[in-house]
């Protein structure tokens, strides 16, 4: 069979990007073990508010410097509302959804979730610089959607 000279070079080209793609992801998985950000656990939406740690939501330190917020979402709002922490906190939260899917993202941090019913969800943040931190929800969950926010207060 003669394949054009053309169809060879886009053929072979094709072969290479696609070997690039699978090497590019193959080295970020194994080598920079980058991984999409699963659940750590599962809980039952509507037991959430009895279930530990979710029955006392709030901001503790775990070891100085280091804290733990347990935050629930629900329409419309962040429970606690507010979290205060000192200046170079690093703060683990684990949040979780008491009703429909919620988004978790924290202003000038890489702190970005999907709060999925069911799961329980994990992100660490460090704020270096004092100020008020905006949590923000990202996920359409209603007609309150853009009134459902939280803070982190760091001073
Ligand atoms: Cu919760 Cu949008």
């Amino acid at each position: 069979m003669h394949i054009h000279v053309y169809e060879r070079i886009v053929l072979g080209l094709t072969v290479a990007i696609l070997l690039f793609a699978l090497g590019a992801l193959g080295g970020s998985v194994f080598g920079s073990h980058i991984h999409l950000p699963g659940p750590v656990g599962r809980v039952d939406p509507r037991t959430l508010r009895q279930t530990p740690p979710f029955d006392s939501p709030g901001v503790r330190e775990v070891r100085p410097g280091q804290y733990e917020a347990v935050m629930i979402a629900q329409t419309w709002a962040f429970v606690p509302a507010e979290l205060r922490v000192p200046t170079g906190a690093t703060v683990t939260f684990r949040v979780a959804s008491a009703d429909v899917t919620h988004g978790f993202i924290i202003e000038r941090t890489d702190a970005n979730l999907t709060l999925i019913p069911g799961h329980v969800a994990e992100t660490t943040a460090t704020f270096r610089e004092p100020g008020t931190y905006l949590i923000l929800c990202h996920e359409y969950c209603g007609i309150g959607h853009q009134t459902m926010y939280g803070r982190v207060v760091v001073q």
